[in-house]
């Protein structure tokens, strides 16, 4: 395979600036095709065809800046770039070993009534769009406040769509599914969460995924969100147009504060014929700049166990107070020791710094949390010091209770302390209303926080897993230290107080949330029935659904998340040791949004394939031909499936794991309970 580099560089003279503007733009291949355009009231608009059909019908562009008004009508066209790219690219780590970045890039550079310039830039793809609004250094607007950002996208009908609310503060909801006409906060329960602020109605967070009647799959989301806020879609009335609605400062008064030069996060239209063309596209990762960090070394995908469980299930707690400390160093150990014995990169242990009497519902929480300061029954240098011995590494945990600031002022002390006992690793955390009020998790105060911590992080060679963090839009490519975060409904939703997640919802996350990047959605429970806990309560899956989770949902640091206990004397524990968290190729081998999913995964420098598949509350029997598998070689198949009479509700835990010799050609009949699911290791022989 040989691809040529190649970067095309163009100036396309624009003729008279008097004509309305008028330009047709295509991608390399010309499947997808824009149109930016003057609408007959001068409003600058634009539309989005593929393969000849419309996806995005005319939609208006602009920005509303305070000192200079509207910006999007009347403007005139002083010239065009163009540039394009062909070429590979290889991430440190991923889905895959190598991407794809074709495309062709177009500048339009503009100028509004009052003189101020601006730049919208589009760039296509074969399977999608990006653009985005520059403005250039010119004299003043050393200071700009954008009170709204106007991009449109207007529908060509009433798709299906799988969409959470736009929530400013948690992206942890189960995913609704209806028209797009009928979208309404009121269907969502977001009751557990510890802070939410949903002030319009008809709106959604991205990637916002839909299917229209011909089947094709659209997703709109964003890249590269840097120094700005989440962009979320807001319903208008004709039930056919989203506008972009930023989550705001409340206590600012604006949506963003920007200084010139500046770039907006790119807005992504991504389109294919099947759900699996939305996940296998580099789009978002294309849109984002290349890695930043010079010495990567200390950056390595894994698998780790922790201290974490146990708290929410309640048999103990983060808290000393509470006389039922989780985190001690006694059962710290003994996590390493079947970290090292099983073979695990890394042992997280949550609730081992003061702080944690007065956090969760306490309004007061500046100034709460220390990081460096371990309670009395955990000795930290003596658990680093074994672990190290053991060749364990321990993952740092920082709890903020979103109170960034106060996490701000303890940066140094708390990242030189990581350095110092040779941890990697932090996850970190933002549960409740931000303080001060009046920012939201979701805004541009919090975006700028998150990029700080992450930019520390990679100066101390940190890893970053957050929880409660900004959504992803693909900025572990710059920094590949960014290794996984939450922001969604993760698994923590199992405990016996949590609701539980229905089996439905991971066949909905890989096409809507993991477009934005690696999910820290802690699988592996099991421990299905919760009744010892609470009566009653159980994991709505079944527990070859749990290990399936490993390779339908991705990220390059997987937790093995149940009690350690629970997986002793379980020989599917085996799935979950084998199964690697680096990958050269990911395929979605079948899927339909909401009903089941199949993804197989190639191990990195491996030769072994992986498959998990996962089915909602019905059972299913899927024909799988086993097409990605190499030619010529001979594999055993190691399957993992739901027992004959498994299902999730009444006989959860019933498993069989059989081997099979198949080869590529071979077609697979796959099996899966209700609420079920099928792990697979293809290892060569
Ligand atoms: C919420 C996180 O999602 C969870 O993983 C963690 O245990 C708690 N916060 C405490 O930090
Ligand atoms: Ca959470």
């Amino acid at each position: 395979m040989k691809y040529l580099a190649y970067t095309l560089l163009g100036l396309l003279m624009v003729s008279c600036q008097s004509e309305k503007i008028n330009q047709t733009f295509s991608s390399p291949d010309g499947k997808v095709k824009v149109r930016v355009f003057e609408t007959d009231s001068n409003q600058l608009a634009y539309t989005m065809n593929f393969n000849g059909q419309p996806v995005i019908l005319e939609s208006t562009l602009g920005l509303e800046l305070r000192e200079h008004g509207f910006i999007g009508k009347g403007l005139k066209l002083l010239s065009i770039d163009s540039t394009g790219k062909n070429e590979l690219w290889y991430p440190l780590w991923g889905e895959d070993g190598v991407v794809h970045d074709r495309h062709r890039s177009y500048t339009l550079h503009l100028q509004h009534t009052d003189g101020l310039l601006l730049n919208i830039q589009f760039r296509l793809f074969d399977d999608g769009i990006g653009f985005r609004y520059e403005l250039p250094n010119q004299p003043g607007t050393e200071e700009l406040i954008v009170d709204n950002e106007y991009s449109q996208f207007r529908l060509t009908g009433d798709h299906t769509a799988w969409w959470i609310p736009a929530d400013y503060d948690s992206y942890e909801y189960l995913y609704q599914t209806t028209r797009v006409s009928k979208i309404d906060s009121s269907l969502v329960d977001g009751s557990l969460l510890a802070a939410t602020t949903i002030m319009e109605k008809h709106a959604v967070n991205t990637p916002f995924t839909m299917k229209t009647e011909k089947g094709l799959h659209i997703s709109i989301h964003e890249a590269a969100l840097t120094n700005y806020p989440d962009m979320t879609l807001r319903i208008e009335e004709d039930k056919r147009t989203l506008t972009s609605s930023l989550v705001p400062s409340t206590l600012n008064g604006w949506k963003a504060r920007v200084t010139t030069p500046f770039r907006t996060p790119w807005r992504t239209i991504q389109v294919g014929q099947t759900a699996g063309d939305l996940l296998e596209s580099k789009l978002i990762l294309n849109l984002n700049e290349p890695n930043k960090l010079s010495q990567t070394d200390w950056i390595k995908p894994g698998k780790y166990i922790g201290i974490w469980w146990e708290m929410h299930l309640q048999t103990s707690s983060w808290d000393y107070a509470s006389g039922k400390h989780g985190a001690t160093t006694a059962k710290a150990k003994k996590y390493i020791d079947f970290a090292a014995k099983h073979g695990f990169d890394g042992v997280l242990v949550e609730g081992w710094n003061t702080g944690w009497e007065r956090w969760i519902g306490f309004p007061d929480r500046e100034g709460v949390f220390d990081f460096v300061t371990p309670y009395p029954d955990y000795d930290l240098r003596e658990v680093a010091n074994y672990a190290q011995q053991k060749g364990v590494s321990l993952i740092m945990h920082h709890e903020t209770s979103a109170a960034p600031r106060t996490y701000e002022q303890q940066l140094d002390t708390a990242y030189s302390l990581m350095k110092e006992l040779g941890i990697h690793a932090v996850k970190t955390g933002y549960v409740g209303p931000i303080i001060p009020e009046g920012e939201y998790h979701h805004g541009q105060w919090m975006v700028n926080h998150y990029r700080k911590v992450l930019a520390k992080a990679a100066q101390s060679e940190v890893m970053i897993i957050a929880h409660e963090p900004i959504k992803a839009t693909g900025i572990r490519r710059t920094y590949p230290n960014m290794v996984a975060r939450e922001g969604l409904r993760g698994s923590e939703f199992n405990s016996p107080w949590g609701g539980g997640n229905p089996p439905e919802h991971l066949t909905i996350v890989p096409f809507t949330r993991m477009l934005g990047g690696p999910i820290d959605y802690t699988p592996g429970l099991f421990k299905l029935n919760l009744n010892e806990y609470k009566q009653g309560a159980s994991v709505p899956t079944t527990l070859a659904y749990q290990l399936a989770e490993y390779v339908v949902v991705y990220s390059p640091v997987q937790m093995a998340s149940d009690l350690i206990e629970h997986y002793e004397g379980h020989p599917a524990f085996q799935f979950i040791k084998d199964v690697p968290t680096d990958w050269d190729a990911s395929k979605v081998v079948a899927a339909e949004i909401g009903e089941y999913v199949v993804i197989a995964r190639l191990g990195k420098n491996s030769y072994d394939w992986y498959l998990g598949g996962i089915t909602d509350e019905n059972a299913r029997e899927l024909n799988i031909p086993l097409s990605f598998l190499q030619n010529g070689v001979h594999y055993e198949a190691q399957i993992y499936r739901d027992a004959d009479n498994a299902d999730f509700e009444t006989n959860p835990s019933a498993y069989t794991i059989e081997t099979q010799k198949v080869q590529k050609g071979d077609t697979l009949l796959l099996k899966m309970a209700r609420g079920g699911g099928v792990a697979i290791r293809f290892k060569a022989l």
